[in-house]
């Protein structure tokens, strides 16, 4: 068992506070590899930002558990390097069962999520609680789910958003003891976040998908007040990269995300965190396609995972500066 203070992690707790009482979001952004991480760091570092790395169940499998402990102690030890010690949180996304909580708690997590959105509400109660009550031992903190995202969750496939109902979140929370709350307001996983059907066009052309529900959230706010939320599902699926990519032998097709400005909206709300996995994706294709596409001679992988790693540092950057409002938060 290792500690993640031992490692220089944070858990959430502190930087939710603060981010609640500043009116931003901690960007959490999803990592399975070094040139993400290195990317995250550098980009937090000089914009001075809070952020959480977030690995998946996926992600921990692609990348290994101990690596992914030593990756998270060189983000801490690379950060000071780079001449600022900023909040790291090191966070599970998406956890399914209690067992894959407690071994990520083991190696050195500071904060999982515990989702048990697809369960009856009661077994997602009982489901978080158990974790809840094994993380706080060893003060991590705990992030649940109520309300189902449309689109592919885990494996999961939802036709619908469930959205979250306000009249459960209290109850939710109460019984649970979770330190944070996932909800359910219109954002989905993926590139494909909306159909073209479901978006109307402004006069350039531009879709412009139907807006989150904000009326929800201002009533999750009114029951839990002062409780962190988290909007999982917000990369804005940014077109001049969908263009890059497509130009260069993508086929993406229909790529819609939420609009920045919405979630710069929701960054002044109770939302704390906002997970952001697809438009690093995005950025790390377009960006090693168009290298691929005019240097067909290359074959280091340098020459092209140093140009991806470059652009989703201005990615990330632009993300804490323009949309979140964590830079210089640190
Ligand atoms: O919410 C899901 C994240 O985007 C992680 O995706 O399970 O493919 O690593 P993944
Ligand atoms: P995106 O697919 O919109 O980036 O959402 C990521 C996410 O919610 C990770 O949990
Ligand atoms: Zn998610």
């Amino acid at each position: 068992m290792v500690s993640y203070k031992e490692l220089g992690l944070v858990n959430s707790r502190e930087i939710f506070k603060k981010a609640f009482e500043g009116k931003y979001a901690i960007p959490a952004f999803n990592f399975n590899n070094m040139e993400q991480m290195q990317a995250i760091i550098q980009a937090c570092v000089e914009e001075s930002s809070p952020v959480i790395l977030q690995v998946s169940s996926g992600a921990r499998k692609y990348a290994n558990q101990t690596i992914l402990r030593y990756m998270a102690q060189g983000a801490v030890e690379y950060a000071k390097e780079l001449g600022k010690n900023i909040p790291i949180v090191l966070h599970l996304d998406h956890g399914d069962t209690f067992e894959l909580c407690k071994s990520c708690i083991e190696y050195g997590f500071s904060s999982v999520m515990i989702d048990g959105s697809h369960h009856s509400y009661d077994e997602n109660v009982e489901l978080t609680r158990k974790v809840v009550e094994y993380a706080h031992k060893y003060d991590v903190t705990v992030e649940g789910e109520l309300g189902v995202l449309a689109g592919i969750e885990d494996d999961v496939v939802a036709e619908h958003h469930t959205y979250t109902q306000p009249e459960e979140v209290q109850d939710f929370v109460s019984k649970t003891g979770v330190d944070s709350l996932a909800i359910s307001i219109g954002t989905s996983h993926g590139a494909n976040k909306f159909k073209p059907e479901q978006c109307t066009r402004n006069a350039d052309g531009i879709l412009i998908p139907p807006p989150l529900r904000f009326d929800i959230l201002k009533e999750v706010e009114k029951r839990i007040p002062g409780f962190p939320i988290v909007l999982h599902g917000s990369s804005s699926v940014p077109q001049d990269l969908v263009k890059i990519i497509n130009a260069n032998g993508g086929k993406l097709k229909d790529a819609i995300g939420i609009p920045e400005e919405q979630l710069r909206e929701a960054a002044k709300s109770a939302v704390c965190k906002i997970n952001i996995d697809s438009d690093g994706r995005l950025a790390m294709t377009a960006a090693i396609r168009e290298t691929m596409n005019q240097h067909p001679e290359w074959f280091d992988p340098r020459q092209y995972l140093g140009p991806a790693r470059e652009s989703l540092k201005t990615l990330y950057k632009h993300k804490v500066v323009s949309v979140l409002g964590s830079a210089g938060k640190a």
